[in-house]
Parts: structure tokens; sequence; C-alpha cells
């Protein structure tokens, strides 16, 4: 089972996330989605992750789909979605070029979409999914407030920014903005030492880590180097690698910190990956300590773990 971290007053999302990006690269029948809901459920992940734009703008409604065909099961779960990419595909395919729109209009026509595709009155958290280098953060700032004023989001949050994007828009707004989810793992651990953390953990605001195994990159050539140490790891605890390099995250000192320490969102075209991956916080959050060997190699900072006692 997952521990749960709190996101915004009354809000609790699972500490590991189900992330929806892939959903559509697999069957998408109502069935099969709400058995890999329900597989999450079993294992305390009760947080997905969604985006307007998965699956060309039709991985909300494959969720959807599920919700529908399962009365109840929207409220056992808590739903992330985002909005502010707009690429030729789907239902912008009239677009000229991929760009980011956080105009009001804009971000109220995705909600609208996003609620009517997931067959939902609210979305839990709504995020900025990217920065908008032309955004006007006083009028996406009170499109947020307003959205949440009226029910329809229950927080607003941001994804990628840099500490600057995101005071910018934090100073404009009455909510406080929930959390920024970030690129992060044992492929990504910039944010650890380049100040995107630090920012967080001052404001005492949970981060959302995504691509915690790079999307899977970490068992492929990129993650040579680790891979082996992983494993050993999780020889000790009779998990996989996967499960060891989450744990690692988990494991982060802010854990200590209610509000800072990391949600993941963790993601599978599979069914069994969420069960696996929930293994890592039976073994990691407590077991693993963390060794920063600060080896910069081609400008990359290179973090390890080992296992407590090793
Ligand atoms: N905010 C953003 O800009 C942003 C960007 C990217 C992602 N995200 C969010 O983060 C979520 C997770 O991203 P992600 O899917 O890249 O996460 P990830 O958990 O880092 O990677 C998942 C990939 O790793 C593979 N994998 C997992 N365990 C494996 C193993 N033991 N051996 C080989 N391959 C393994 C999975 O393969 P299988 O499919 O075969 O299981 C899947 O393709 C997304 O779904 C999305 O919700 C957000």
């Amino acid at each position: 089972m997952t521990d749960r971290i709190e996101i915004a007053d009354g809000l609790t999302f699972s500490r590991l996330v189900y992330g929806m990006w892939r959903i559509t690269d697999a069957d998408t029948s109502p069935g099969h989605v709400q058995e890999k809901v329900e597989a999450c459920i079993a294992q305390g992940i009760t947080t997905m992750d969604q985006a307007d734009i998965y699956g060309g703008y039709t991985a909300e409604a494959v969720l959807g789909g599920a919700l529908k065909a399962a009365p109840g099961l929207r409220d056992r779960i808590e739903i992330v979605t985002k909005c502010g990419i707009v690429a030729p595909v789907g239902r912008h395919a009239e677009a000229s070029v991929k760009h980011y729109d956080t105009s009001k209009a804009h971000i109220r026509a995705s909600v609208q979409a996003s609620l009517t595709d997931m067959a939902t009155d609210h979305i839990d958290l709504l995020l900025i999914h990217r920065p908008d280098p032309l955004i006007d953060p006083e009028e996406t700032g009170r499109v947020l407030d307003d959205l949440v004023a009226e029910g329809k989001i229950r927080a607003a949050g941001v994804s990628n920014f840099r500490p600057w994007d995101f005071s910018l828009l934090q100073s404009n707004m009455h909510a406080r903005l929930a959390t920024n989810q970030i690129e992060l793992g044992l492929l990504a651990p910039e944010p650890l030492v380049d100040g995107d953390l630090a920012f967080l953990q001052e404001r005492k605001l949970p981060v959302m880590a995504w691509s915690p195994l790079g999307g899977g990159k970490l068992f492929g050539e990129a993650g040579k180097p680790l891979i082996h140490a992983l494993e050993k790891i999780g020889k000790r605890f009779g998990v996989d690698a996967g499960a060891v390099a989450i744990a690692w995250l988990l494991a982060h000192p802010a854990k200590s910190c209610r509000c800072s320490a990391p949600t993941i969102p963790i993601g599978s075209r599979k069914l069994p990956r969420p069960s696996r991956s929930s293994s890592a916080v039976r073994t990691g959050s407590h077991s693993l300590r963390w060794r920063s060997v600060m080896k910069c190699h081609e400008e990359r900072v290179m973090m390890r773990c080992s296992a407590i006692g090793s």
C-alpha cells in the first residue's frame, strides 16, 4: 500500500500516481482500463495523471469510458490533468504549428473538454503543462482562481516550470499553486541541485516527479551504469530494479517534510507493473540510504544510493 500526501486543503494524493500518458498505446476498452484502475486502487494508487494532449487528445476519453462503465469508480480516485499545449492533431488539427496557449479562452475550453471526456463534474488538480513564453500571468492567474471558485477544479498547479515562472504566476493568484510536476529521477537528477526542488521545499510544496524510470530508458543503454547497483539492492528486498529506482525517489530526505516529499507518476502499458512499482513503498522509503556521489560527468550530476547497512 502506498502512503498519501496532502496536495491542498482537504485533498490528498497517493504518493505513487498512475500516469496515463501511455494509456492509448494498449487496449483502450472500458473493461481493460477499468481493470488497470482497479489494480492501481488495490495497491493504494488512487491518483491518476492525465493531460488533455495525451493520446493526441484522446486519453481522457479513454479514462472517461471506464468511469462511465463503472458507476462509483470516479469517487474512489483523484484526477490530475493538464492543459496549455496545442499540437496540430485531434481537436487541434487545424493548428498551423505546435504552441502553448495559456489564455483564459483556451484554459476554459480545455477544462470543459476534459470534464466532458472524463465524464466528471470536477478535476482534482489542473496543471499548466509547460511554461508559455507568451503568458499573461494576470489573465492565467485569474482564470485558475475562477475555476477553483466555481468548483470545476479543486486545485491548480504547474508543470515543467522554473522557479521564476512559478513565482510570476503565483504572484497573480489568490489560490495557492499546489505543486510543480517536473522530470526527476535517477536519469534526470538535475532538479535536486539546480534550485527546482529547493524552491518547492522552501515553500513546503510537494513535487510531482514524472518519468521516474526515464520513460524506460533506465533499462537500456542510458541506465547501464546504474542498473547493476539497483538490481543488487533489489535482490535484498525481493523487488526489481524499477521498484528500487522509485524507492530511491520516495526515500529523498524531503520525505521527512510532509509537504515537499515527492509524488510520483509512474507509467506503463501493462497491468502487472503498478503492483510491482508499489513494492517500492515497502522497500524503499525506509530501507534506502542516499549517497550523493556528485561525480560531474559530462556536466551531469550522478546520484547514487545504497541499502542501509551495505
Ligand atoms: N508533465 C509532463 O510534462 C510529463 C511528461 C512525461 C510524463 N508525464 C507523466 O509521468 C507519467 C510517467 O511517465 P513515463 O511513462 O515516462 O514513466 P516511467 O515510469 O519513467 O516509464 C515508464 C516506461 O518504462 C517502462 N518500464 C517500466 N518498468 C520497466 C522494466 N522493469 N523494464 C523495462 N521497461 C520498464 C514501461 O514499459 P511498459 O509500458 O512496457 O510497462 C514504460 O514504457 C506519464 O504517464 C505522465 O502521466 C508528465
